[in-house]
């Protein structure tokens, strides 16, 4: 998954093209910056390679879910459904539009589970936002039909998942907005950053104007005299960011994804061996993006089993079940409704009354496949790995 691994002269050749000329802003600066535009430029090429109309940088993929609800319109009160099985950003950012995150099942994707959808959405639902975790997707095209269904507006949080697609279709291109990661640990990283696609000129505008003050960007007025249409924030990525994302958009496919998908391939070859070993559900393995291997034991005993020899051999192995920032039953931070204001608030209202409880979230399937799930992160560079790991799997199938 992480993009640093490849960070060579290109990216060197890059970011000092931006530092030589020494505008750091995205914006302004016309005569300084002798034409080049770092930002607008890796938002165009990323546009293009996913086949959007629009793409907007921002200065990270939770930045980039925060902007996205905002140009959605989300407002306090509204109802949010995602998924229990999401890294904690998906439903900070839903929080902090003042609406309330609904936690919906996974299927055996590990995303959103359609069926269940359907029963999460009442008469204040505003937004869903599917995650496609680890790589893989979730079923698009099914979780749309029911947002179609009800007229609600899907975004993708496509923060692990950069490159991947369905027949072809780049993910986060199916919903009215798409969300990426760019952070340290992403397949492409930029440090911090976030992107944001869609096909809708009025919210590519919306998001452009929310993420910078308000500024309406009218290209006939120097920045200081810009209006504005609305209250804003400052999400912007700086140049720096721009020049690292294109050097790393350029490695994308040839190198990143091509590598990835070999590593993959090895691992899940030695797995398939074992009988008990069963894989998650990947819609359409040739869009893979192949940034985990995730694969389930028949029991949570013979998962915890499996993995203990796993790591006890030092193959890196990742127990979504403990782990506290990805799985629901670990974020007691949610559960126990903890806040830093004063009146308590998401999970109060300035009165002192209940806004939203989580003490009883109870996602049984989600809990049954999470707990039977061990998953192996996949990197570019992994031949010294892939032995250890493979020794570490024939091991592990010996105690199950
Ligand atoms: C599913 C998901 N959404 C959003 C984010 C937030 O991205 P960032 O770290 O760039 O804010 C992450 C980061 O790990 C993520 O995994």
């Amino acid at each position: 998954m992480p993009g640093y691994e490849i960070i060579d002269d290109e990216e060197k050749k890059e970011i000092l093209d931006v530092l030589s000329r020494k505008v750091l802003l995205r914006y302004e600066f016309d005569k300084e910056r002798e034409g080049v535009y770092k930002v607008a430029e890796f938002e165009r090429e990323f546009a293009k390679y996913c086949g959007a109309k629009h793409a907007h940088a921002v200065s990270s993929g939770t930045a980039a879910l925060r902007v996205g609800l905002a140009a959605l319109g989300i407002s306090p009160g509204d109802e949010v459904i995602t998924q229990g099985f999401t890294f904690v950003a998906t439903w900070e950012s839903i929080f902090d539009a003042g609406a309330i995150p609904v936690f919906a099942e996974i299927d055996d994707t590990l995303c959103l589970d359609p069926n269940d959808l359907v029963n999460r959405i009442t008469p204040r639902t505003k937004a869903i936002v599917p995650v496609h975790m680890c790589g893989g997707q979730a079923q698009i095209q099914e979780i749309l039909e029911v947002a179609g269904q009800h007229n609600i507006p899907v975004l993708e949080d496509t923060a692990q998942s950069c490159g991947a697609s369905i027949e072809g279709k780049s993910l986060g291109t199916f919903g009215q907005l798409g969300t990426f990661s760019f952070d340290a640990v992403k397949t492409l990283t930029t440090g911090e950053g976030g992107m944001i696609l869609t096909d809708d000129q009025d919210l590519y505008v919306k998001a452009s104007e929310f993420h910078d003050h308000g500024h309406d960007h009218n290209p006939n007025v120097g920045r200081g005299l810009e209006k504005r249409n609305f209250v804003g924030v400052n999400y912007r990525m700086m140049e720096l960011q721009g020049a690292m994302g294109l050097a790393q958009l350029r490695k994308l496919d040839k190198v990143i994804l091509s590598r990835q998908r070999e590593n993959k391939a090895r691992i899940k070859e030695a797995l398939s061996r074992i009988d008990q070993v069963t894989f998650r559900n990947i819609p359409d393995p040739e869009g893979d993006a192949a940034t985990f291997i995730i694969f389930l034991l028949p029991t949570s005993e013979k998962a915890n089993a499996f993995n203990q020899v796993m790591t006890d051999e030092g193959a890196g192995t990742v127990y979504w079940y403990d782990n506290p920032w990805h799985y629901y039953e670990q974020w007691e931070h949610l559960l126990e409704g903890k806040s830093l204001l004063r009146n308590g608030y998401p999970f109060k209202a300035e009165s002192g009354e209940t806004r939203c409880d989580f003490k009883d979230l109870n996602l049984p399937k989600t809990a049954a496949l999470i707990s039977r799930a061990i998953t192996i992160q996949i990197n570019i560079h992994m031949d010294e790995q892939i032995p250890v790991i493979i020794k570490a799997i024939e091991k592990a199938a010996k105690v199950i």
